[in-house]
């Protein structure tokens, strides 16, 4: 299954991000031609496309992002509220390119929505290809199981993509759905945007031979065994296996098979958009299940995940549910902040592939400013459904920013009132530890660092005002 309790609690270490250690993967297999000499994916190492992205932009050098290992650089880290807003002033979700308000719901369906979704594909998540090749669920197996003592169903789930365009790149998604045993009727089911627990076995080996020491697991139930205890199931969808979580990988996995294993055009989809189309897809088989009830997934991500989770909630209207953690950069914060993590950390070699290649001219020459739009407009999209935003307060989660997304959340509420819900209520960050639950915009910062596990009560609480197991038979 993707990700034991034992992987799971240990990506909240602190370590993973101030050791700056990558999480990658191997680009896909490939798998030899049937007949004759089948045409292979480009092969490119991250820093070559990188350049060759930089290119296209005609860019010379793009701004470094910051550091958080040298207090002394000049581009290091930044942790100072007071210099935190270069940029002050935000787009106005309700305010058209050509400046007229939008007043009424239908004005933000037929007409604004569709300018922000266009800035955002077209220069910072990149565009879907017209044509994605299908994708064939299998159930590989189904057995009955327990979790924490409950009885459940376990699916094990592999997505084939058509790769017949393309055979030397091939794309099978895995996941694995795990719904309660006893249950009456169609489930309500979380689907986790999963960290790859082969890769992360290795990294903390890595991080053990470092003399790093690890934590001990948080006590208490696994989120997995406080989601059974609702009567839901829940899913996880090993991200890798869609694409790559890196550059070179880009001619393979999804993005490459749809590309016929050339490298991507300025505005083609990265990783988050392609991580966010694979959560969808998972979806489209549960619109097949009789185990789930389809109108009720929630989708999940921690860091980077949480980013591509709340790319899918924005892009997807299906999904009833978001619990974005720990998003940071690219994610749920401001690219107009300047604290922890910044806009030009992620145009860099290490992070680039997570956007579109346009993304990379606002580290240089352009700057955050220039950006059409900011994340409170990501957010906006999710609207009307609800969408609870979490992070950590200790300094271990300071990278990802919890006011800058704090504030982006507030400045989504307009879009979400217009739309007859409410949004968080405030613009006053609750102290760490209160969970702001009252509307459709929920928010809680814990006081851990980096893991989303001291935040799964407070969602599940949020996400049962929306989210009803079938009642048991009579
Ligand atoms: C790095 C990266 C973040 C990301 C995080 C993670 O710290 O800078 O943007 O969210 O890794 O995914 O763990």
């Amino acid at each position: 299954m993707p990700g034991s309790k034992s992987v799971r609690w240990l990506f909240g270490l602190t370590a993973l991000i101030l050791l700056g250690v990558p999480i990658t993967s191997a680009p896909q297999q490939s798998k030899p031609a049937a007949v004759g000499p089948a045409p292979s994916p480009t092969e490119l190492a991250s820093e070559q496309d990188h350049q060759r992205l930089m290119d296209l932009l005609h860019i010379k050098t793009i701004r470094p992002g910051a550091d958080p290992n040298h207090p002394d650089a000049p581009n290091a880290v930044n942790y100072d509220e007071s210099k935190a807003n270069p940029f002050p002033t935000l787009p106005d979700p309700l305010v058209m390119k050509n400046g007229e308000k939008v007043t009424t719901a239908e004005m933000w369906w037929n007409k604004r929505c569709p300018e922000i979704v266009e800035d955002f594909d077209r220069e910072v998540y990149g565009r879907l290809p017209t044509e994605i090749p299908r994708v064939h669920w299998q159930v590989t197996s189904q057995k009955k199981d327990s979790v924490g003592g409950l009885s459940v169903v376990t699916k094990k789930l592999v997505g084939h993509v058509d790769n017949s365009a393309f055979p030397s790149v091939t794309v099978d998604i895995q996941a694995t759905l795990v719904t309660p045993a006893t249950a009456p009727g169609s489930v309500p089911v979380i689907i986790e945007l999963a960290f790859d627990p082969v890769l992360m076995r290795k990294l903390f080996e890595r991080l053990a031979a470092r003399g790093v020491k690890l934590p001990p697991p948080p006590p208490g139930p696994s989120w997995q065994q406080q989601v059974l205890a609702k009567d839901w199931g829940y899913a996880e969808l090993l991200t890798t296996s869609v694409q790559a979580d890196n550059g070179d990988g880009l001619t393979a996995g999804i993005i490459g098979l749809s590309n016929h294993g050339l490298p991507r055009k300025l505005d083609d989809w990265g990783a988050l958009k392609a991580w966010a189309w694979g959560a969808s897809r998972l979806l489209d088989y549960f619109e097949t299940d009789k185990s789930v009830n389809a109108r009720q997934v929630g989708v999940m991500g921690h860091s980077r995940f949480g980013k591509a989770a709340l790319v899918a909630m924005a892009y997807d209207q299906r999904f009833a549910i978001g619990f974005i953690s720990s998003s940071g950069m690219g994610g749920a914060n401001l690219y107009r902040r300047n604290f922890g993590e910044r806009l030009e950390n992620l145009a860099g070699t290490g992070e680039y592939h997570w956007m579109a290649g346009n993304y990379i001219k606002y580290a240089g020459p352009l700057t955050p400013n220039d950006l059409p739009v900011d994340s409170h407009e990501l957010i906006a999209l999710c609207a009307p459904r609800p969408v609870f935003i979490g992070s950590g307060a200790d300094k271990g989660d300071a990278w990802v920013d919890s006011k800058g997304m704090f504030m982006a959340e507030a400045a989504a509420g307009p879009v979400y009132e217009l739309l007859g819900k409410k949004g968080l209520g405030t613009g006053q960050m609750p102290p760490v530890g209160r969970a702001l639950l009252d509307g459709e915009l929920a928010f809680r910062e814990h006081s851990d660092g980096h893991t989303p596990a001291p935040n799964w009560p407070a969602f599940l609480t949020f996400a049962a005002q929306y989210l009803h197991a079938p009642s048991p038979r009579k």
